[in-house]
């Protein structure tokens, strides 16, 4: 499974770039705004910064907008994935924008039906939010192993995203169902790399270490 890192903030990039284990950036208006730098500027630090794909989102809600936005946005660099709404005309911006030959990641989708119709629209990912269904109550985990079955059914190439992670179960539950990638914000990645007992079991070896004779 591939990792992302779902934010805007380049010191957080950096840190889990420098792990070695980073295949991507994903973005969203939301995050940029928490960035709290413009967003031309941001967006090309990050494309730069990361040699795997970086999703960056259009605010347009009309596909003819849309498409003018991807066209702007895929000049910040060769490994821009194009982020649409999971809406009718997003549908539409996917479609022509992959007959072009661009990436897409169709995001806010919340439910199988929503994932097959991106993927018949050529999505070369889809964006299902875990953490938000769980927010209102649902579990959101339950749609990553439908949307699998889905895809593997019919051999769509569309790759599973999974999005809107909360901690490290839902990582561990996206590997599990098969997901091509999981999108982690930085204070989960922080928490999968961590457990009580490696630090315990390090910190005994080298107590009992100081003690050998050379
Ligand atoms: C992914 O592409 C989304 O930007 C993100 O995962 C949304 O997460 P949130 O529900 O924590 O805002």
């Amino acid at each position: 499974m591939k990792f992302f890192i779902d934010t805007a903030d380049i010191a957080e990039i950096k840190e889990a770039h420098a792990l070695g284990i980073l295949d991507g950036v994903t973005t969203n208006p939301s995050l940029i705004k928490k960035s709290g730098r413009p967003f031309k500027d941001v967006a090309k630090e990050i494309c730069d910064l990361v040699d795997g794909p970086v999703s960056l989102e259009v605010t347009a809600v009309d596909c003819e907008g849309m498409l003018k936005e991807a066209a702007e946005l895929a000049q910040y660099g060769d490994n821009v994935v194009i982020k649409l709404p999971l809406i009718p005309e997003g549908l539409k911006a996917c479609k022509r924008l992959t007959e072009q030959g661009v990436k897409t990641n169709v995001t806010l989708c919340f439910s199988p039906v929503q994932a097959l119709l991106a993927a018949k629209a050529g999505a070369s990912y889809i964006s299902p939010f875990v953490g938000r269904l769980d927010d209102i109550g649902q579990n959101g985990m339950e749609i990553i192993p439908q949307i699998r079955q889905i895809y593997d059914n019919y051999g769509f190439e569309t790759e599973v995203l999974v999005a809107s992670i909360r901690n490290p179960i839902h990582v561990l539950d996206a590997a599990l169902a098969g997901a091509d990638v999981s999108t982690i914000p930085f204070s989960v990645f922080k928490q999968l790399v961590h457990h009580p007992l490696t630090d315990k079991g390090l910190a005994q070896f080298l107590k009992d270490w100081k003690e050998v004779k050379a």
